[in-house]
């Protein structure tokens, strides 16, 4: 089956997507606890070019532990995508950060999966998530070795606001999106359509 996959339904909460990538059907639901496991793998593979690049503290922030993944999924909204065969091949976090704002963490896709528009379908699920709550924009914090991520989000029209923190040792650089009169649930549908189509299916 071909795509299309999501369509225009930005007010109300969507528990889960689906995805169709050639003969492969991908779903993104909420966690649950007993997805830790794999959600850790998932973070760790994604993350795994990027060792180097992050200092150790940073890193183990950022792929997680059994203990503060559990943490995560008891105060955050976790997703997951997962193929047919329950592998997690994705996973993204939102919350409620204070009044309208949300903020995403934990954006990860198996490199496999990269390109192949499992993050698209991750992200606007937990935009979907966030805009159903009351938020009205949201933030995210990106680090500079991420560039294929800051060109992902700026494609969903994420931008810099300019505030630059400190995260474990690294530059920590803030990104926003209104979420207000917003298009690109059209765009993307036909983005990842295209993606899909051409996408090599070799998937692991
Ligand atoms: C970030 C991530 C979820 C995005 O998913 P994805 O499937 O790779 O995203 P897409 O392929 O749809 O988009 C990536 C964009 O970066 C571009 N890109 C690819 N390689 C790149 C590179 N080395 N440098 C810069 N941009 C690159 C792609 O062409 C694409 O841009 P386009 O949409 O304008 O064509 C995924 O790459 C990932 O898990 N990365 C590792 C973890 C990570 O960086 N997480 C973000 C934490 S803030």
């Amino acid at each position: 089956m071909d795509l299309p996959l999501f369509a225009i339904q930005p007010q109300h909460v969507v528990m889960a997507k689906s995805l169709a990538l050639n003969n492969l059907r991908v779903t993104v639901r909420p966690a649950v606890e007993s997805d830790s496991p794999g959600i850790l793998r998932c973070l760790h593979n994604a993350f795994a070019p990027y060792e180097q690049l992050y200092s150790p503290a940073a890193f183990l922030d950022t792929t997680l532990t059994a203990a503060t993944v559990k943490e995560r999924l008891a105060a955050m909204s976790v997703f997951v995508a997962l193929t047919d065969a329950d592998q997690i091949v994705g996973t993204l976090t939102g919350f409620q950060y204070s009044g309208q704002e949300g903020h995403l963490r934990g954006m990860a896709v198996r490199s496999k999966w990269q390109g192949t528009g499992v993050a698209d379908l991750l992200l606007c699920t937990v935009e979907d998530h966030l805009r159903a709550r009351g938020c009205s924009y949201i933030t995210l914090d990106t680090t500079d070795p991420l560039k294929r991520a800051i060109q992902f989000y700026k494609r969903h029209g994420y931008e810099p606001t300019g505030k630059i923190g400190t995260y474990f040792g690294m530059a920590l650089f803030e990104y926003k999106k209104d979420l207000g009169a917003d298009t690109r649930i059209v765009r993307d549908d036909l983005a990842v359509t295209q993606r899909s189509k051409n996408a090599a299916i070799q998937r692991g």
